[in-house]
């Protein structure tokens, strides 16, 4: 029996070390999705065009790790409004769902538009005030020179942008389960997670 499990939230929310950690909890595969259109923005920031590089996207595009900068963040939430773009990423988001015994999946439309059916849906949330300080540490530990108040802005202007976009915008799914990290600690949000995943199994 294949499980699929959506995780979608804000920018920083937490999504990317939960669902990192419940796919190793249950033994299942794990998908990024954010990074699919990291991988696009940087191409174009590099001078491609956005639904070619889409079209166009290799696996091993995922693992540069440049894709974690800010500009790269913002360069990934522009190209993202684009519904061929999106389009373009689908199938490779859905095969991955399908492949194995289980595969977590993160992003903004997993449990909407990409995985619809999935098994188990979550939707991660935090203040943006925590977002932006959980981000701007992340950044300094990976020994970015970036300042608070960018990154404030960068992760309110992302929010914005994909909330408001036509194709494909940041919504809980109606079925998802809301998970507020804002007052959690990184173990506690993961223990809620598997608790609520593991109650969607039996
Ligand atoms: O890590 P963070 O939550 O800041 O961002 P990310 O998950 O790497 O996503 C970067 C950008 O890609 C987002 O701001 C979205 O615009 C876009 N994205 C999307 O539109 N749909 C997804 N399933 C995943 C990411």
């Amino acid at each position: 029996m294949s499980f699929t499990v959506a995780i979608d939230g804000p920018a920083a929310a937490g999504k990317g070390t939960i669902s990192k950690a419940v796919a190793a909890h249950f033994g299942f595969a794990h998908l990024d999705t954010g990074l699919l259109y990291r991988a696009v923005g940087a191409k174009v920031l590099a001078g491609a065009s956005p639904i070619e590089a889409a079209r166009a996207l290799d696996p091993v595009d995922l693992e540069d790790d440049s894709l974690r900068t800010p500009a790269v963040a913002q360069a990934a939430s522009e190209v993202a409004v684009i519904a061929q773009v999106r389009d373009a990423l689908v199938d490779f988001q859905r095969n991955f769902a399908a492949r194995g015994q289980g595969a977590v999946l993160d992003g903004r439309d997993i449990g909407t538009v990409v995985c619809p059916l999935a098994d188990a849906k979550l939707f991660v949330t935090a203040s943006p005030e925590r977002r932006a300080t959980r981000r701007f540490d992340e950044l300094v530990a990976k020994g970015m020179d970036v300042a608070l108040d960018d990154v404030i802005a960068d992760v309110k202007e992302r929010d914005a942008r994909d909330r408001n976009r036509a194709a494909s915008p940041l919504v809980p799914a109606d079925d998802a389960y809301m998970l507020d990290t804002s007052d959690l600690t990184i173990d506690q949000a993961i223990a809620a997670a598997i608790a609520i995943i593991a109650d969607r199994m039996s």
